[in-house]
């Protein structure tokens, strides 16, 4: 059985190495290295460049073309996450970029084994929840509000379901936009490690940070080593274009080559070309991202606008970053109104989509504020107004479309 698949406390023991020595003979006195017995001293021996000895250079996987080579790229992928003892842990590989699945955590079967248990926040991103289930992991939920997390209902189900992984979006979670505080993230990262679970921390979304600095990875918090066990995992799609479907993974070696193994076994490799368009976004590096941000803001505040003129008996709270607001329409009504909405022509995520269990979040409505100033406006007006139809709305419980 693979490491990763037994869980990150399975670590082999290995002794430390020592160097080996020469027998040194009697009667002659020991030569300086890099000295000739005469004449000019011997220049000393070239040392390989130190990227050449990266661990990142060492991680197999699908071959790579050269032009995928290049460190330049800076960024999220690439912030040093501790001062680099690694190289793995200090900035991701072009060649862990991979593409066009985006980040999904569930990445099988190299993180666990069908049956298995994972703690996953309740709302979260629907698909990651797809991933893990198709996976055939039985997701357990941890609740997470506006308000932020249930470290203690983690931390309880960490103690008392030994699952194999948790999965958490920390940064402007999707979909309830709040941001874990750094205390709860060392809490999280001892609570798992205790655990002996994989934390997989998902910072697609870390970036677009509206209001607050964007939070230091969290791989980076706590001391060193102790966070051995964390799977961060991270995409393109949000800071530099919702079509490029390039994600990345930050791992120990040995999780990033098991998971390199098993991606090969799926589908081979990504786009060639998806990754060269990546690589071309990621040495433009940053240089978009705050006009982007703007953007983003000014749309936010057009959206509470347009909702505050058009629903204003809904209630939200604007999230200090990410993509969308998650709305409380009041009552149990997201799954019809969602559908009503659609037929003229505003496509809306439902709440309940969201939900680790069937049936709950009913009365949550996910809107993005990615859409231009007059497009929310016009959106939120026939979304009010398919609220308002006079026909009422029937509460409905969303049928599960897996199989527990
Ligand atoms: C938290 C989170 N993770 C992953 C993704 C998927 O990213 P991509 O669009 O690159 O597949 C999303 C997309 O919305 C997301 O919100």
């Amino acid at each position: 059985m693979d490491r990763a698949a037994r869980g990150p406390r399975a670590r082999r023991r290995v002794p430390p190495r020592r160097g080996r020595r020469r027998p040194r003979r009697r009667g002659r006195p020991a030569r300086r290295p890099g000295r000739r017995r005469h004449g000019r001293p011997r220049r000393p021996p070239r040392r390989r460049p130190r990227a050449r000895r990266s661990a990142a250079a060492r991680v197999r996987g699908p071959p790579r073309l050269p032009p995928l080579r290049p460190a330049r790229a800076e960024g999220r992928c690439r912030r040093p996450v501790h001062p680099p003892r690694r190289a793995h842990q200090a900035r991701a590989d072009p060649r862990h970029l991979r593409s066009p699945a985006g980040p999904q955590p569930g990445h099988r079967p190299a993180l666990g084994r069908p049956g298995d248990r994972v703690l996953a926040e309740n709302p979260t991103y629907p698909n990651a929840l797809d991933a893990l289930r198709q996976a055939g992991l039985r997701t357990g939920p941890v609740p997470v509000s506006d308000d932020g997390w249930d470290l203690e209902a983690a931390e309880s189900a960490l103690r008392g379901t030994a699952p194999r992984l948790a999965y958490t979006i920390p940064d402007f979670h999707n979909p309830t936009g709040a941001l874990m505080p750094p205390e709860q993230r060392l809490r999280l990262i001892a609570a798992t490690r205790a655990a002996g679970a994989w934390l997989v921390v998902d910072e697609t979304v870390a970036d677009i940070a509206l209001d607050v600095p964007a939070p230091a990875p969290t791989a980076s918090l706590g001391a060193r080593g102790a966070a051995d066990h964390v799977i961060t995992i991270g995409s393109l799609s949000k800071t530099h274009w919702g079509g490029i479907r390039v994600g990345w993974v930050r791992a120990a070696e040995k999780v990033v080559n098991e998971l390199a193994t098993v991606r090969v076994a799926a589908d081979m490799t990504g786009s060639v070309l998806d990754q060269l368009v990546a690589l071309a976004f990621l040495d433009g590096a940053d240089g978009a991202l705050p006009e982007r941000l703007a953007q983003l803001r000014s749309r936010r505040a057009a959206l509470v606008r347009c909702l505050e003129r058009h629903a204003p008996q809904w209630s939200w709270r604007v999230p200090p970053g990410g993509l969308s607001l998650w709305i409380d329409l009041g009552e149990p009504v997201a799954s019809a109104l969602a559908e009503r909405a659609a037929g003229t022509g505003v496509y809306v995520s439902r709440g309940a989509r969201f939900g680790v269990d069937p049936g709950t979040f009913a009365h949550r409505l996910r809107i993005p504020y990615t859409l231009p100033e007059d497009r929310l406006e016009e959106g939120v007006r026939r979304l009010a107004a398919a609220f308002h139809d006079g026909v009422p709305l029937t509460p409905s419980i969303e049928r599960p479309h897996w199989v527990a």
